[in-house]
């Protein structure tokens, strides 16, 4: 009886052994490890979607936000030994750039097929997420106090009135600018652009790091005009800017496709997919508006937010992504030197 009831205690030993064991190493097999992503959009918009994608994966998310000049050269300075695994938001052209460094995961994610064509690299080196439209805000009291007028052309900013009136980025640091220079040698040819960048560049009262800081300076009475993307310039006056006035110009206008890409010997290949795939759905698309990100967007069931709008008809030049990335390294240096201006670092 004894020996009976030993056999039965270590087979409930031995079970709950094995339970216990099992377990932990489901726990251990749940574990969802963590991501980190550099971020070409708004701190804000970046926040929120690293705490909403920790919050529906439990994977433990963090984000730089850098922009696209400067994510591009981490890159490049990281490529041996990467930190990050995917690049969020930017222009495309920074992401195309990258690729010709071979420092892009060429992946198709299956929520792509949900993105709208030509939105969406084939071999997947990058999937688009937004649209921007590149063009011009202004402080219409300022303009007001000064007797000016709002721009409405490229040509405009070469009027000796504006003459160090003109905030805008500069091409070596953010997206925004490069959209800038790659639209102007596309609608002029390059000669002729930096001939323009000559002449514009000593109008300019201040390059800034970001795109997004001209329509914030707009806001605050801190330049008369400046050039940006218009969904930031809206968003600033949302913010309650409301001396703010937007233009687009008359010659047509560049625009970005902001992406996302997978980056080569990123240290969470998995779930850096699993992120890509998240960020393509209609759901989160849609949640860029909540934190004032107003561009249109690339998935094909998202609604656009109302206020782009008012900018929908804005005239688009054809603008060439492939052949904007591949020239990007070059263009900026050569603008660079025909400016004699380098890129701010604060
Ligand atoms: O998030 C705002 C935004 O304008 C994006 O639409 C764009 O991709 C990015 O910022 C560009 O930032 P930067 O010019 O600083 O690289």
């Amino acid at each position: 009886m004894i020996k009976k009831s030993l056999i039965i205690l270590t087979v409930m030993i031995f079970a709950a052994g094995t339970l216990f064991a099992g377990g932990a190493q489901e726990s251990g097999a749940a574990d969802p490890g963590s991501l980190t992503f550099y971020a070409g959009l708004q701190e804000d918009h970046a926040a929120m979607i690293a705490e909403e994608f920790e919050a529906a994966t439990g994977i433990k998310t963090e984000f730089v936000r850098m922009s696209s000049g400067e994510i591009l050269a981490r890159l490049k300075a990281e490529k041996d030994n990467m930190t990050a695994s995917v690049w969020y938001g930017g222009p495309i052209d920074g992401i195309v750039a990258a690729d010709q460094e071979g420092i892009i995961e060429h992946y198709v994610s299956p929520e792509a097929v949900n993105i709208r064509e030509g939105f969406k690299d084939p071999n997947g080196v990058w999937t688009g997420i937004y649209i921007g439209y590149l063009g011009f805000v202004g402080n219409k009291a300022i303009l007001a106090e000064k007797g000016l007028a709002m721009p409405t052309s490229w040509a405009d900013f070469l009027k000796p009135e504006y003459n160090q009136e003109i905030v805008v980025a500069h091409p070596g640091s953010s997206g925004t600018a490069y959209t800038m220079l790659a639209t102007l040698v596309q609608i002029m040819g390059e000669d002729q652009a930096m001939e323009y960048f000559k002449k514009f560049s000593p109008q300019v009262r201040q390059y800034t790091k970001s795109g997004t800081a001209p329509g914030r300076m707009a806001g605050l009475g801190e330049t008369t005009v400046g050039i940006t993307f218009l969904h930031d310039a809206i968003k600033y006056k949302k913010e309650g800017y409301s001396d703010i006035i937007i233009s687009a110009p008359a010659e047509g206008t560049g625009y970005e496709i902001g992406g996302v890409a997978l980056l080569k010997g990123g240290p969470d290949q998995e779930n850096a997919k699993k992120f890509i795939d998240w960020v393509l759905t209609k759901d989160v698309q849609e949640m860029g508006k909540t934190v004032g990100s107003f561009q249109f967007l690339t998935n094909k069931d998202a609604l656009p937010p109302e206020e782009a709008m008012p900018i929908k008809d804005t005239k688009l030049i054809n603008y060439d992504f492939q052949w904007a990335g591949e020239n990007k390294q070059r263009l900026v240096e050569r603008f660079s030197v025909e400016t004699s201006t380098t890129a701010p670092t604060e």
